[in-house]
């Protein structure tokens, strides 16, 4: 058996990036008969980018409906909420006591945040939270506590997973023995990372995101047609290597449609008749989902269900573990 684990951070709404870069392999690991996957709403991440009580609600919400209308089966995958297990707060502290200093200053958040004080004179460290210093030791522990040997990601999340492997050698070294599995990671090197609105990467913190689900296939089409493109009038050849619209194209497309898309695009369809198919190709596969998306929204309470129950089950994984911690670093052993 191999164990799968992803998070998603709530403090916005599910975006295509989202989707293809982390839903939607996962779903598919997840179907495969020798994976025992565990996917969660990461809210501990979220309170290092948020401190509004209700957009972290909402998006925990938005982003269970969006994995279980995306297709995940909660009779099989252990699907929960980062913060009813105790266990991880716990192991980060434990975690963060064998993590070198250096090593958490080369972390991008951080490091982006401070050149960007730098950058304008202010103090390096202005604004910037302890927590948002010790996000990869608490990402760390999402995936430790579960002994998680892969963990599909898109490519913006690769050096938490590599600093995640070593905190882990690390504590394995120190304490003497393989308490943890070295954590791989997964891209889809196709999607590994999905350009936005402005070309830049989709992400909440640039506001270039297309949302998966709200607003609708009205809403959708909307954001689409905002997509940057170059100046070239129909007719002209435009180069689909460099079009975010064809590299977000290729990524709900076969290639075989996106061997036309391309051909389309050297022969000079014009931008707006290319949106157009991009919206109709992405539509394609969302509207099912929304469908059923919108009905699971409706009704929280079966969801917080689920959640309960596969809290019930990543605890039954994780206690065990944070027992057997305890015991080896010369704490009082629970059982
Ligand atoms: P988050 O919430 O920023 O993003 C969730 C997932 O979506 C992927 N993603 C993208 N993939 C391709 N193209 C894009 N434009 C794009 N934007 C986002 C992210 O790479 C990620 O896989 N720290 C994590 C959440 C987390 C986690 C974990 C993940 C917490 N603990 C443990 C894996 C394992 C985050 O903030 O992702």
């Amino acid at each position: 058996q191999t164990r799968v684990l992803t998070g998603i951070t709530t403090t916005g709404t599910p975006h295509l990036g989202n989707y293809v870069g982390a839903i939607r392999p996962a779903i598919a690991a997840s179907r495969r008969p020798e994976v025992d996957a565990f996917f969660f709403m990461a809210d501990y991440h979220a309170l290092i980018k948020s401190d509004d009580p209700a957009r972290i609600e909402r998006s925990r919400l938005e982003i269970a409906a969006t994995w279980l209308a995306a297709g995940l089966d909660p009779a099989k995958v252990t699907f929960y909420r980062q913060s009813d297990i105790p266990e991880i707060p716990e192991l980060t502290w434990f975690l963060t006591c064998v993590t070198a200093k250096g090593l958490l200053n080369r972390a991008h958040a951080y490091k982006a945040a401070v050149d960007k004080n730098a950058e304008i004179g202010e103090d390096p460290d202005a604004g910037v939270t302890a927590g948002l210093y010790m996000y990869p030791v608490l990402m760390a522990a999402d995936i430790l506590a579960f002994n998680a040997q892969q963990v599909p990601v898109g490519r913006d999340q690769i050096q938490h997973i590599e600093m995640a492997r070593d905190i882990a050698q690390r504590f394995n070294h120190i304490y003497g023995r393989e308490f943890f599995a070295l954590p791989e990671v997964v891209i889809e090197e196709q999607v590994a990372t999905l350009p936005g609105l402005d070309g830049r990467k989709m992400s909440k913190s640039y506001d270039n995101t297309v949302p998966l689900f709200a607003g609708g296939a009205k809403h959708l089409r909307e954001a689409i047609l905002r997509i940057v493109t170059d100046s070239r009038l129909p007719g002209e050849p435009k180069d689909p290597d460099s079009a975010s619209l064809f590299t977000l194209f290729r990524a709900f497309a076969t290639e075989a449609e996106s061997s036309a898309f391309r051909r389309a695009l050297e022969e000079g369809i014009g931008w707006g008749e290319a949106k157009q198919v991009l919206f109709e190709r992405i539509e394609a596969d969302v509207a099912p989902m929304r469908e059923h998306y919108e009905k699971l929204i409706a009704h929280p309470a079966a969801i917080e269900e689920i959640l309960q129950e596969g809290a019930r089950k990543a605890r039954a994984v994780a206690g065990p573990k944070i027992a057997e911690l305890r015991d080896a670093i010369g704490l009082r052993a629970m059982s």
